[in-house]
């Protein structure tokens, strides 16, 4: 579809959400303080695609990125419980290697670019419109 909505409400700190939108798998990643400081920390570090953290989110305890290595399109780990979230405790893609941050940006691994953020917006505090 081309506008998903989902609510937010009940997805704890630390726990992530994928959802489908146009095809592809959206996640969307409670970040604990930890996480956003690791994000924000590393904000002047040497990266692959630099971006600061503040220009890929619209609120910092919400990471909302499209699930899909910018490498050859596999769909990278990290979403359960027990994944790999690779060395900079985001994601980690297992066809080749590449390893995410908490602020979706490729760190190490063939991935030329840090996973994409779709268009979206809060509609109301928990309510979130993708597309
Ligand atoms: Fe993810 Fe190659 S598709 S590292």
């Amino acid at each position: 579809e081309a506008v998903v909505n989902i609510d937010l409400e009940g997805v704890e700190p630390g726990s992530r959400i994928t959802l489908k939108w146009k095809g592809k798998p959206v996640f969307i990643d409670h970040r604990t303080e930890e996480r956003i400081a690791q994000a924000r920390a590393d904000d002047a570090v040497p990266m692959i695609d630099p971006e600061p953290d503040a220009e890929r989110i619209q609120r910092p305890e919400w990471l909302v990125v499209i699930g899909v290595c910018t490498h050859l399109g596999c769909i990278p780990l990290g979403q359960n419980s027990g994944d790999p979230t690779g060395d900079w405790n985001g994601w980690f893609c297992p066809c080749h290697g590449s390893h995410y941050d908490t602020s979706g940006r490729i760190r190490k691994g063939p991935a030329p670019r840090n996973l994409d953020v779709p268009p979206y917006e809060f509609v109301s505090d928990t309510l979130v419109r993708i597309g």
